[in-house]
Protein backbone atom coordinates (compact mmCIF):
# COMPACT_ATOMS: atom_id res chain seq x y z
CA UNK A 1 0.00 0.00 0.00
CA UNK A 2 1.44 3.62 -1.05
CA UNK A 3 -1.02 4.89 1.99
CA UNK A 4 1.89 6.08 4.05
CA UNK A 5 3.22 8.43 1.64
CA UNK A 6 0.07 9.92 0.13
CA UNK A 7 -1.58 12.73 2.39
CA UNK A 8 -4.57 12.04 4.40
CA UNK A 9 -6.67 14.43 2.30
CA UNK A 10 -5.32 12.58 -0.79
CA UNK A 11 -5.93 9.49 0.96
CA UNK A 12 -10.10 10.22 1.35
CA UNK A 13 -9.88 11.51 -2.43
CA UNK A 14 -9.36 8.00 -3.49
CA UNK A 15 -11.69 7.11 -1.41
CA UNK A 16 -14.47 9.16 -2.34
CA UNK A 17 -13.46 8.45 -6.08
CA UNK A 18 -14.32 4.87 -5.23
CA UNK A 19 -17.61 5.41 -3.39
CA UNK A 20 -18.52 7.41 -6.90
CA UNK A 21 -18.03 4.03 -8.36
CA UNK A 22 -19.30 1.75 -6.57
CA UNK A 23 -21.85 2.32 -4.04
CA UNK A 24 -24.76 0.40 -3.30
CA UNK A 25 -28.82 1.52 -2.60
CA UNK A 26 -30.51 -1.90 -0.70
CA UNK A 27 -33.32 -0.45 -0.95
CA UNK A 28 -33.63 -1.25 -4.67
CA UNK A 29 -30.43 -3.59 -4.87
CA UNK A 30 -31.85 -6.28 -3.38
CA UNK A 31 -34.62 -8.06 -3.90
CA UNK A 32 -36.69 -7.91 -0.89
CA UNK A 33 -39.36 -10.00 -2.66
CA UNK A 34 -38.07 -12.96 -3.68
CA UNK A 35 -38.89 -15.98 -1.79
CA UNK A 36 -36.81 -17.37 1.29
CA UNK A 37 -35.70 -20.89 1.18
CA UNK A 38 -36.84 -23.35 3.65
CA UNK A 39 -34.37 -25.70 3.11
CA UNK A 40 -31.37 -22.59 3.29
CA UNK A 41 -29.05 -21.47 6.15
CA UNK A 42 -29.03 -17.84 7.46
CA UNK A 43 -25.41 -17.83 8.59
CA UNK A 44 -23.40 -20.81 7.01
CA UNK A 45 -23.80 -23.66 9.93
CA UNK A 46 -19.55 -23.66 10.31
CA UNK A 47 -19.78 -20.27 11.85
CA UNK A 48 -23.00 -20.75 14.11
CA UNK A 49 -21.37 -20.99 17.79
CA UNK A 50 -22.46 -24.36 18.38
CA UNK A 51 -21.34 -26.05 15.40
CA UNK A 52 -19.87 -29.33 15.74
CA UNK A 53 -20.73 -29.86 19.52
CA UNK A 54 -22.74 -32.58 20.39
CA UNK A 55 -26.32 -30.52 20.94
CA UNK A 56 -25.92 -29.20 17.48
CA UNK A 57 -25.62 -33.13 16.17
CA UNK A 58 -28.62 -33.90 18.19
CA UNK A 59 -30.79 -31.37 16.26
CA UNK A 60 -32.67 -31.66 13.06
CA UNK A 61 -31.64 -29.32 9.77
CA UNK A 62 -34.48 -27.54 10.28
CA UNK A 63 -33.55 -26.65 13.68
CA UNK A 64 -30.34 -25.65 13.00
CA UNK A 65 -31.51 -23.55 10.18
CA UNK A 66 -33.22 -21.83 12.94
CA UNK A 67 -30.77 -21.10 15.05
CA UNK A 68 -28.66 -19.72 11.77
CA UNK A 69 -31.79 -17.40 11.81
CA UNK A 70 -31.81 -16.71 14.88
CA UNK A 71 -27.80 -15.79 15.55
CA UNK A 72 -28.07 -13.76 11.98
CA UNK A 73 -30.68 -11.78 13.98
CA UNK A 74 -28.15 -10.82 16.66
CA UNK A 75 -25.53 -9.69 14.78
CA UNK A 76 -27.90 -7.51 12.22
CA UNK A 77 -29.21 -6.23 15.43
CA UNK A 78 -25.85 -5.29 17.03
CA UNK A 79 -24.73 -4.15 13.91
CA UNK A 80 -27.54 -1.50 13.88
CA UNK A 81 -26.56 -0.07 17.13
CA UNK A 82 -22.95 -0.24 16.67
CA UNK A 83 -23.72 2.19 12.91
CA UNK A 84 -25.91 4.16 14.83
CA UNK A 85 -22.85 4.52 17.52
CA UNK A 86 -20.15 5.18 14.63
CA UNK A 87 -22.41 7.88 12.81
CA UNK A 88 -22.94 9.92 16.18
CA UNK A 89 -19.13 9.73 16.52
CA UNK A 90 -18.50 11.15 12.98
CA UNK A 91 -20.73 13.73 13.19
CA UNK A 92 -20.26 15.22 16.39
CA UNK A 93 -16.80 15.27 15.36
CA UNK A 94 -17.42 17.22 12.11
CA UNK A 95 -18.58 19.99 14.63
CA UNK A 96 -14.94 20.47 15.20
CA UNK A 97 -13.53 20.17 11.05
CA UNK A 98 -12.98 22.25 8.25
CA UNK A 99 -16.08 21.50 5.73
CA UNK A 100 -14.28 22.24 2.66
CA UNK A 101 -11.70 19.11 3.02
CA UNK A 102 -11.97 15.40 1.60
CA UNK A 103 -11.65 14.16 4.95
CA UNK A 104 -14.58 15.51 6.33
CA UNK A 105 -16.59 14.83 2.72
CA UNK A 106 -15.46 11.64 2.80
CA UNK A 107 -16.46 11.11 6.43
CA UNK A 108 -19.89 12.53 5.62
CA UNK A 109 -20.10 9.83 2.45
CA UNK A 110 -19.39 7.33 5.65
CA UNK A 111 -21.88 8.22 7.21
CA UNK A 112 -24.15 7.55 4.30
CA UNK A 113 -23.59 4.23 3.79
CA UNK A 114 -24.24 3.74 7.47
CA UNK A 115 -27.43 4.98 7.12
CA UNK A 116 -28.38 2.49 4.29
CA UNK A 117 -26.10 -0.09 6.33
CA UNK A 118 -28.92 0.40 8.97
CA UNK A 119 -32.24 0.20 6.67
CA UNK A 120 -30.60 -2.81 4.62
CA UNK A 121 -29.68 -4.34 8.35
CA UNK A 122 -33.29 -3.59 9.85
CA UNK A 123 -35.18 -4.55 6.46
CA UNK A 124 -33.70 -8.08 6.18
CA UNK A 125 -34.25 -8.62 10.58
CA UNK A 126 -38.13 -7.89 9.24
CA UNK A 127 -37.85 -9.76 6.14
CA UNK A 128 -36.60 -13.13 7.59
CA UNK A 129 -39.46 -12.94 10.42
CA UNK A 130 -37.03 -12.25 12.83
CA UNK A 131 -37.30 -9.35 16.10
CA UNK A 132 -34.48 -7.25 17.05
CA UNK A 133 -32.44 -7.99 19.45
CA UNK A 134 -32.60 -4.64 21.97
CA UNK A 135 -30.31 -4.59 24.99
CA UNK A 136 -32.00 -3.31 27.88
CA UNK A 137 -32.67 0.12 28.73
CA UNK A 138 -29.27 1.01 31.13
CA UNK A 139 -27.58 -0.64 28.42
CA UNK A 140 -28.81 1.34 25.66
CA UNK A 141 -28.20 4.76 27.70
CA UNK A 142 -24.49 3.40 28.18
CA UNK A 143 -23.87 2.30 24.59
CA UNK A 144 -25.80 5.76 23.91
CA UNK A 145 -22.95 7.72 25.32
CA UNK A 146 -20.04 5.89 23.72
CA UNK A 147 -19.82 9.16 21.03
CA UNK A 148 -18.68 10.77 23.58
CA UNK A 149 -15.66 8.95 24.09
CA UNK A 150 -15.12 7.98 20.65
CA UNK A 151 -13.05 10.89 19.39
CA UNK A 152 -9.77 11.24 17.48
CA UNK A 153 -7.77 8.37 17.26
CA UNK A 154 -10.47 6.54 19.74
CA UNK A 155 -12.41 7.04 17.22
CA UNK A 156 -10.63 5.12 14.57
CA UNK A 157 -9.61 2.18 16.78
CA UNK A 158 -13.14 1.65 18.20
CA UNK A 159 -14.40 2.43 14.28
CA UNK A 160 -12.16 -0.85 13.80
CA UNK A 161 -12.96 -3.05 16.22
CA UNK A 162 -16.57 -2.76 15.16
CA UNK A 163 -15.74 -2.78 11.53
CA UNK A 164 -13.46 -5.35 11.09
CA UNK A 165 -14.61 -8.29 12.90
CA UNK A 166 -17.76 -8.34 11.48
CA UNK A 167 -15.79 -7.95 7.99
CA UNK A 168 -13.86 -10.67 8.30
CA UNK A 169 -16.43 -12.73 9.94
CA UNK A 170 -19.33 -11.63 6.71
CA UNK A 171 -16.49 -12.71 4.25
CA UNK A 172 -15.96 -16.44 5.51
CA UNK A 173 -20.48 -15.83 4.97
CA UNK A 174 -20.66 -14.57 1.66
CA UNK A 175 -19.05 -17.61 -0.62
CA UNK A 176 -21.57 -20.17 0.79
CA UNK A 177 -23.89 -21.61 -1.71
CA UNK A 178 -25.35 -23.03 1.04
CA UNK A 179 -26.86 -19.93 2.27
CA UNK A 180 -30.58 -17.80 1.27
CA UNK A 181 -29.35 -15.65 -1.17
CA UNK A 182 -30.76 -12.57 0.51
CA UNK A 183 -27.82 -13.02 3.19
CA UNK A 184 -25.28 -13.47 0.94
CA UNK A 185 -26.23 -10.55 -1.23
CA UNK A 186 -26.22 -7.92 2.39
CA UNK A 187 -22.84 -9.41 2.96
CA UNK A 188 -21.50 -8.63 -0.86
CA UNK A 189 -22.79 -4.95 -0.11
CA UNK A 190 -22.04 -4.55 3.16
CA UNK A 191 -18.09 -5.88 2.99
CA UNK A 192 -17.14 -3.53 -0.49
CA UNK A 193 -18.37 -0.52 1.46
CA UNK A 194 -17.17 -1.54 4.91
CA UNK A 195 -13.51 -2.16 2.72
CA UNK A 196 -13.11 1.65 2.43
CA UNK A 197 -14.42 2.71 6.00
CA UNK A 198 -11.93 0.11 7.39
CA UNK A 199 -8.96 1.37 4.98
CA UNK A 200 -10.13 5.06 6.22
CA UNK A 201 -9.98 3.82 9.97
CA UNK A 202 -5.87 2.60 9.65
CA UNK A 203 -5.35 5.66 7.51
CA UNK A 204 -5.63 7.38 10.13
CA UNK A 205 -4.14 5.64 12.99
CA UNK A 206 -1.30 4.20 10.97
CA UNK A 207 -0.66 8.24 10.47
CA UNK A 208 -1.36 9.31 13.78
CA UNK A 209 0.48 6.59 15.85
CA UNK A 210 3.81 7.72 15.33
CA UNK A 211 3.53 11.38 16.35
CA UNK A 212 1.12 10.49 19.59
CA UNK A 213 2.41 11.19 22.96
CA UNK A 214 3.40 7.99 24.94
CA UNK A 215 0.21 8.26 27.48
CA UNK A 216 -2.40 7.92 24.55
CA UNK A 217 -0.62 5.28 22.67
CA UNK A 218 -0.62 3.42 25.79
CA UNK A 219 -4.35 3.50 26.11
CA UNK A 220 -4.99 2.85 22.80
CA UNK A 221 -3.15 0.42 22.55
CA UNK A 222 -4.81 -1.65 25.30
CA UNK A 223 -8.68 0.18 25.62
CA UNK A 224 -9.25 -1.98 22.27
CA UNK A 225 -9.12 -5.08 24.16
CA UNK A 226 -12.10 -5.05 26.00
CA UNK A 227 -13.32 -5.84 22.08
CA UNK A 228 -12.41 -9.40 23.00
CA UNK A 229 -15.24 -9.66 26.16
CA UNK A 230 -17.29 -7.39 24.38
CA UNK A 231 -17.84 -9.74 21.40
CA UNK A 232 -17.56 -13.26 23.48
CA UNK A 233 -20.56 -11.84 24.76
CA UNK A 234 -22.52 -10.59 21.87
CA UNK A 235 -21.56 -13.82 20.06
CA UNK A 236 -22.73 -15.91 22.68
CA UNK A 237 -26.59 -13.76 24.23
CA UNK A 238 -28.52 -16.72 25.43
CA UNK A 239 -31.65 -14.70 23.94
CA UNK A 240 -30.72 -15.90 20.35
CA UNK A 241 -30.63 -19.91 21.95
CA UNK A 242 -34.25 -19.33 23.37
CA UNK A 243 -35.36 -17.74 20.35
CA UNK A 244 -34.33 -20.84 18.62
CA UNK A 245 -36.10 -23.38 21.57
CA UNK A 246 -33.41 -23.83 23.37
CA UNK A 247 -31.58 -23.62 27.03
CA UNK A 248 -29.84 -20.26 26.77
CA UNK A 249 -27.51 -20.69 29.18
CA UNK A 250 -26.50 -23.89 28.43
CA UNK A 251 -26.03 -23.19 25.17
CA UNK A 252 -23.72 -19.54 25.60
CA UNK A 253 -21.79 -22.02 28.00
CA UNK A 254 -21.40 -25.20 25.31
CA UNK A 255 -20.58 -22.47 22.96
CA UNK A 256 -17.99 -20.54 24.57
CA UNK A 257 -16.17 -24.06 25.11
CA UNK A 258 -16.78 -25.33 21.60
CA UNK A 259 -13.29 -25.24 19.83
CA UNK A 260 -14.50 -24.63 16.67
CA UNK A 261 -16.68 -21.39 17.24
CA UNK A 262 -13.06 -20.75 18.96
CA UNK A 263 -11.39 -21.26 15.75
CA UNK A 264 -14.08 -19.13 14.11
CA UNK A 265 -13.56 -15.99 16.76
CA UNK A 266 -9.56 -16.19 16.38
CA UNK A 267 -9.78 -16.23 12.41
CA UNK A 268 -12.00 -12.84 12.75
CA UNK A 269 -9.73 -11.16 14.73
CA UNK A 270 -6.37 -12.34 13.12
CA UNK A 271 -5.79 -9.15 10.20
CA UNK A 272 -7.21 -6.54 13.02
CA UNK A 273 -4.06 -7.99 14.90
CA UNK A 274 -1.63 -8.42 12.80
CA UNK A 275 -2.25 -4.33 11.88
CA UNK A 276 -2.55 -3.57 16.30
CA UNK A 277 1.13 -5.53 15.99
CA UNK A 278 1.98 -3.64 12.56
CA UNK A 279 1.48 -0.11 13.92
CA UNK A 280 2.49 -0.47 17.37
CA UNK A 281 -0.76 -0.40 19.13
CA UNK A 282 -0.75 -4.32 20.23
CA UNK A 283 -0.16 -3.13 24.06
CA UNK A 284 0.54 -6.64 26.92
CA UNK A 285 -2.97 -5.80 28.59
CA UNK A 286 -4.88 -5.41 24.94
CA UNK A 287 -3.08 -8.85 23.91
CA UNK A 288 -4.39 -10.82 27.29
CA UNK A 289 -7.94 -9.34 27.31
CA UNK A 290 -8.31 -10.65 23.59
CA UNK A 291 -6.67 -13.46 24.58
CA UNK A 292 -8.63 -14.73 27.61
CA UNK A 293 -11.75 -14.03 25.63
CA UNK A 294 -10.45 -16.82 22.93
CA UNK A 295 -9.50 -14.23 19.72
CA UNK A 296 -6.06 -14.73 19.97
FE1 LIG B 1 -21.83 -0.66 7.73
FE1 LIG C 1 -18.60 1.00 8.34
Amino acid sequence: MTAAKTTREEFAERLLKGSVKKSYAPVVDIDWDAPLDPDKFFLPPQVVTLYGTPQWEAMSRREQIELSRQELVNILSAGIWFENILNQALLRDLMHKNPTAATTHYALTELGDETRHMVMFGKTIARIGGTPVRPRLFHRIVINSLPFVFRGDVLWGAALVGEEIFDALQRQILDDPDLQPIVSRLMRIHVTEEARHIQFARDGLRKSVPTMPRHRRFVLANLHGVGGPFYRMLFTLPIQYRRAGLDGRRMRAAARANPHFRASCVSSFASLAAFFDDVGLMGRIGRSLWRRAGFL
